[in-house]
């Protein structure tokens, strides 16, 4: 039996590549020399289209795909999908919810304690040498604050779990206030960054929380108090941030996702009030496989014409 086709957007690891090569035949655009060529060639085909998170689909490449009848996401955000063109067209669409929930919210409480505490800052004084000569200024506490938590969907929740531990005071704000959370709900982000330590962003992006995160919320949180990004960079006013930071208007930030990735805003490196990590959140071996697991499962359902695993719907 012929495999069947897939487009991949990106070359996914050398692992995931290899599982959906068990089954497909795949194409990856970005390696053609010529994607207009590929599309042209090979677009009448396409019945599935393969993605991540990071790339999306634009309702460009959807319509040089003509068939095309499902896009599977390695990843949970599908904010780089264009769900609109996608409904218009009956694209269904697929992503990676659950698998991915407890690293990223890891990596939430990594970020907050390093950043913080300045471990990074503290990892690169011990390698200089100066340790004994040079002293270093002592740094906040973590446990016992006030964290406000953005977003309590899974990540959310995950992240809620771990800052329990800490003896975090934890509020949130969400489009809705959950009876089930003995948690404090602030209808509004800025009267909750005004009332915590610090705010770590775990919702999904959307057009409507796009750059929501600026001068307001910035000001609410205070020069003592620090952001952590684990979501998206697009919900975040970037430049507004740096600014932020470079004039000391919050205290820090921890950030795993940026506007232009991956090639980020220069002025981030020159901060010494933040700690910078390459969109890594997911990035372990064990959940990239569950990932790669998942979308692979749900192109396979697709195509034995079975019910897709974890098709997106908007509101989640
Ligand atoms: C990944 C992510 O970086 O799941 C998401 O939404 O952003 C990440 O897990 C990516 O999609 C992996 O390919």
């Amino acid at each position: 039996m012929e495999k069947e086709e897939v487009l991949v957007f990106s070359k996914y690891s050398e692992s995931a590549m290899a599982l959906f090569e068990q089954r497909f035949k795949l194409h990856v655009l970005a390696d053609a020399a010529d994607q207009r060529a590929l599309l042209t060639s090979l677009g009448p085909r396409i019945r599935a289209l393969a993605t991540n998170g990071e790339s999306g689909a634009s309702a460009e490449l959807m319509d040089a795909l003509p068939n095309l009848e499902v896009i599977v996401c390695n990843g949970v955000g599908v904010d780089a999908v264009d769900l609109a063109h996608a409904a218009k067209r009956g694209i269904r669409v697929t992503n990676t919810p659950g698998v991915l929930t407890e690293d990223v919210a890891d990596m939430g409480m990594g970020l907050l304690l390093a950043t913080v505490r300045q471990i990074p800052q503290c990892d690169a004084y011990v390698r200089s040498g100066k340790w004994g000569h040079t002293p270093l200024p002592l740094t906040a506490r973590v446990f016992g604050k006030k964290i406000g938590i953005l977003g309590m969907g899974r990540v959310g929740r995950a992240f809620a779990h771990r800052a329990a531990a800490f003896d975090l005071t934890i509020s949130y704000h969400d489009r809705i206030c959950f009876d089930d959370l003995g948690y404090t709900y602030y209808d509004n982000v800025v009267d909750l960054a005004r009332d915590s330590d610090f705010l770590v962003i775990c919702a999904s992006a959307n057009s409507e929380n796009k750059a929501s995160i600026g001068g307001a919320v910035l000001d609410a949180l205070g020069k003592d108090g620090f952001l952590i990004n684990i979501a998206r960079g697009s919900i975040v006013n970037e430049p507004v941030l740096v600014e932020y930071l470079q004039e000391k208007r919050i205290a820090g930030a921890g950030i795993d996702v940026f506007w232009n990735e991956p090639a980020i805003d220069p002025r981030f490196w020159k901060l010494d009030n933040v700690v910078l990590q390459a969109h890594r959140a997911s990035a372990t071996t064990e959940t990239r496989a569950a990932m790669a697991q998942l979308a692979f499962d749900n192109l396979s359902a697709f195509f034995d014409g079975k019910p897709l695993l974890t098709e997106y719907k908007a509101m989640q």
